[in-house]
Parts: C-alpha cells; structure tokens; sequence
C-alpha cells in the first residue's frame, strides 16, 4: 500500500515536472522569428489587415523562411465588461476567428497586453486580470504574449514609496505572476517580456519565465538609433540561450528611414545578437532589396543557429568594430561594421578573434565563397556598412 503510494507520488511528480520541462523547455528554442503589426502600422490596425499581412507572410516567402509569429501589438483592446473580460474593439469582430485563420496558414497567433490597468495608449490591461485574460487569451488559441510594463510603473512608485529594490521587487512579481497564469492554461505560450531592460532584466527574466525581454527603448526608423541600441548590446551575450533570448525591439528593415547598407547593418547586428527576429514592415509592400534582406537564408541561420549562442563584439577600432557569434561545429560569423560616414579598409586577423589555423571563409552577404585564409584578409566596408564573413576549418 505504502509502496503503491510511493509509486503514484513518483509517477505524479514525473508527469508534472514533464509538463513544465514541456512548457519551459520546448519553447523559442531559437530566437522567435515572425511579425508585427508595430513598427509600421502602430494603432492603425484591423482583423483585416491581419489577414492580409498573414497572407503575405505566406506568399512572399517569409513563412518558409522562418517568420511564423504574427504579433498584434497595441491598439486592438476595446473594454472591459462589469464582469472583468476583456473585448476587443470593433476593428476586431473575432478573435478566436482570427487566430483560427493565422493558424489555418500554419502560422501562429501572438498578442499584446500588460501588467498594468492601462497600455501605453490608455487602452485596458491586464492588472488585476491576468488569470482571466491567460485564459481567454488562451481560449483564442494565443501563441506568444508581449507583456508590457506601461502603467503599471506608477502602481510600482505608489508601492515602493521611492525603494528602488522594492520596485524592482514588485515588477518581477509581476511578470512573474502572469506567467505563473499562462502555465496554468495548459497551452504553450512564448512569454516576451517589454519592460525596456529596467533593473537589468537579462539577469532575471527567465526566473520569471521570460523567453525574450527587451533590453532596450524602443527603436526607432534611423541608422542612429537602431545603432545606439544595437551596438549597445556588447557584453550581454551570456545572459541568452535557448528558450532566454535578449531583445533590442522589432525589426526596421523595409520601413524606409534607413539606407540598404544601413539596413543590412540593421539585420547583421541582430543575427549576430541572436536577436528576435521579428519584421516591423508592411508585407504587402516590399521591394526586392527588403526581400533580400529579410529573407536571406545564410542569415537567418547565423541567427537561429543551434548552438543558441550570442555573439559579442570582439575589439573596436573607432567607428571600426569587429563581432562575432560562435556557430555549430566549431564555426563562426564574424561581422566587420563600419559605423563611419566613409567607406574603410578593415582587416581581420585571425588571431584577433581567437581562431586557431586556417579559416575557410564565405561572404554571406554576397553569396560567394573567399577561399582559405591564412591569417587575414582585408576588405572595404561601405559607410554605415558591413561585411558578413562565416569562418570554419578547411575540410568541415
Ligand atoms: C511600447 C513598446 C512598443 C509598443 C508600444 C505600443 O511601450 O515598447 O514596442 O508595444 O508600447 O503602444
């Protein structure tokens, strides 16, 4: 009797630690990759212009590609009833319907809400809600959750009474608390955490169940501030790994505030960064240089590459900078930027990045192969510019 007992504890305690390996372990083992209604369209979105960008995900190749997340983001709340659930406004007739349609293209469904009473467009959050909100969320077949902090600072000041160690306290319970209500619905949902790297969120966001937090404000479509947050990444690469990654916002490339090279700086620095990579454009709409972007396979897979290693910048030189990100089987992406206005010769020396021997080298951005290297090799970097080199041992 005692042992049948013994038996069912164990087995009881197996299939609960199996279910939160599943729900934990299984999720964003790569950086998450799709779209967001954000960047482009911020509050001016409807259930049909959804449609029509999950359409595109699908015809434009994106979807192949890897971009499986559609992500609405602020600005499709409407009310909440007198008996706590919250609707969607009108341009939203149907969610689960909405969902159904995402997930008939073999895509998935991700939304938008906060810990506090309001976003940051005033529109109702989940404060006081969270259980309710996960489950409906849920309910309409939810894939991803941006969990954004807004007003709930000023509930974090009221409560603090100005002790920063108590506010932070209470922002970690806070997340904390909603993802403990995601669990509980049973249904795997990527957990994003937005609270703009405040109390240095890399260093606890999976303890509260983050698998991506942003580490900075928001970005914005200009070469200077999609740098100042990129770059500003260095030295934040232990904190990422599967099912953890650090987030510096939704993608630029194709908005129109920023030059190809510019662009391709933009793209590099994220794949380097094993960064989210979730596009910000209107997918209706994309010139080819956007789609050569975006949707460059060598890299996406710099990006998602298994080892799920981020990658650090190396040394720096002025505006010269040189970064890389270890890759499977002992190879390397390494990126040399040139953040200056005039093109500029850069040589990367082997040994400065720690690699041993001969390197095999590929132009990523120009789909061509270098040859073998022996201890450097110079190249001209166009301004705001990047050269993206993946290095391996002659033979592999
Ligand atoms: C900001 C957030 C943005 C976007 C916006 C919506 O706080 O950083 O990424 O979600 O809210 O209002």
């Amino acid at each position: 009797m005692k042992n049948r007992f013994l038996i069912q504890t164990v087995s009881i305690f197996c299939i609960s630690l199996g279910y939160a390996t599943a729900q934990t372990g299984t999720l964003a083992v790569t950086p998450p990759m799709g779209w967001s209604t954000w960047n482009h369209f911020h509050h001016d979105i409807s259930d049909a212009l959804v449609r029509a960008q999950a359409d595109a995900l699908v015809s434009s190749g994106m979807r192949d590609a890897g971009y499986v997340y559609v992500n609405i983001d602020g600005g499709w709340e409407g009310y909440r009833d007198a008996s706590g659930v919250l609707h969607p406004n009108p341009n939203f007739p149907d969610m689960r319907a909405l969902g159904d349609y995402i997930h008939s293209k073999g895509l998935k469904f991700g939304l938008y809400t906060g810990p506090g009473p309001t976003t940051c467009a005033g529109a109702p959050a989940s404060y006081g809600h969270e259980a309710q909100d996960a489950k409906m969320f849920a309910s309409w077949g939810v894939d991803y959750l941006k969990y954004d902090l807004c007003s709930f600072r000023g509930i974090m000041q009221r409560e603090s009474n100005g002790d920063l160690q108590k506010s932070d306290a209470i922002m970690k319970a806070a997340y904390q608390t909603m993802h403990q209500d995601l669990l509980a619905t049973g249904r795997p949902i990527v957990f994003s955490m937005c609270q703009y790297g405040w109390g240095k969120v890399w260093e606890w966001g999976p303890e509260v169940g983050g698998n991506l937090w942003r580490t900075t404000g928001d970005i914005s479509d200009n070469y200077g501030r999609m740098t100042s947050i990129g770059f500003r990444e260095a030295g934040l690469s232990r904190y990422a790994g599967p099912g953890h990654w650090n987030d510096p916002d939704i993608l630029e490339v194709g908005n129109g505030g920023m030059t190809p090279d510019e662009e391709r700086t933009h793209f590099t620095l994220w794949a380097i960064l094993a960064a989210p990579l979730i596009a910000g454009n209107d997918l209706t709409q994309m010139s080819a240089v956007t789609r050569s972007i975006l949707m460059n396979k060598e890299v996406i897979a710099i990006d998602q590459d298994p080892l799920g290693k981020q990658g650090d910048r190396a040394h720096a030189t002025g505006p010269l900078e040189v970064w890389t990100k270890p890759l499977q089987g002992g190879a390397m992406a390494v990126a040399l930027f040139n953040r200056s206005s005039e093109p500029a010769s850069m040589t990367l020396e082997l040994a400065s990045i720690g690699w041993q021997g001969q390197a095999t080298v590929r132009d990523v951005w120009n789909h061509t192969d270098l040859g073998i290297v022996n201890d450097h090799s110079t190249v001209i970097v166009p301004r705001h510019g990047v050269v993206l080199l993946r290095l391996s041992k002659p033979g592999q």
